[in-house]
């Protein structure tokens, strides 16, 4: 059964608590914190995590847009995120492994990100210490961009990775994920789904959260 991770940047800022509400069918939440640098866009920091751990109890999964992550791991986990998910471009091989080894002190999920430029070997160095490897369909920084479908041989290829060198790792697909397109990624081997303006987007938000596992019935 796939997981389905709303993403937050969808949702409307003004209205969080009944937001988070909305999505409660849904399994993990999706927090796009983005600093202006290694993204373009400014989105969510650590105090608005910590305010949203106040009101949930969904498995809070944290997409780390940030230059230099090992910096901001400690406050993240102290927010109360259950995973943090780091871009491998973000950083110098020794940052990425001290950002990890962070997590680990933290006891938070650990996670890898591939912009849709890095190649599925990248994961190979980080798989076996790894809770997630996360690729991204879309170009980071926006929600409602179109899916990249270049991307399916990089996700097949990544769950081959996983089933030989680390079986139970996630593997998650962020970015134009609509009832069509997960159909695809779930083909290729994804097993968590972030969806952002595929479920705020719509009218009836339970069923499209039911239409991205694949049930027609709601
Ligand atoms: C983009 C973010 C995504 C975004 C997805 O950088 O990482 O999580 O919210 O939005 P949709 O589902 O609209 O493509
Ligand atoms: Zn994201």
């Amino acid at each position: 059964m796939v997981k389905i991770a709303p993403s937050l940047l969808s949702a409307d800022f003004g209205n969080l608590a009944r937001d988070i509400e909305r999505v409660k069918t849904a399994d993990w939440l999706h927090i796009d914190v983005m600093d202006g640098s290694f993204v373009s866009n400014i989105t969510i920091g650590v105090p608005v995590v910590k305010s949203i751990r106040k009101i949930t109890d969904m498995f809070l999964d944290v997409h780390l847009m940030i230059e230099k992550p090992s910096r901001y791991i400690s406050a993240f986990a102290d927010a109360g995120a259950d995973l943090l998910s780091i871009h491998l471009e973000a950083d110098m091989p020794p940052g990425i492994q001290e950002a990890l080894r962070i997590m680990d002190e933290k006891q938070v999920k650990k996670g890898i990100v591939l912009r849709p430029i890095t190649s599925a070997e990248a994961v190979l160095p980080y798989l076996e210490q790894v809770d997630l490897v996360l690729v991204m369909t879309v170009e980071p920084g926006f929600g409602g961009q179109a899916f990249m479908e270049d991307q399916l041989s990089k996700i097949a290829a990544i769950r081959r990775y996983i089933e030989q060198y680390h079986p139970g790792c996630y593997l998650q697909v962020d970015g134009g994920v609509d009832p069509k397109t997960a159909k695809q990624v779930i083909e290729a081997g994804a097993d968590v789904l972030v969806a952002g303006s595929a479920i705020y987007g719509a009218s009836d938000v339970e069923a499209a959260i039911a239409a991205l596992r694949g049930d027609q019935r709601k």
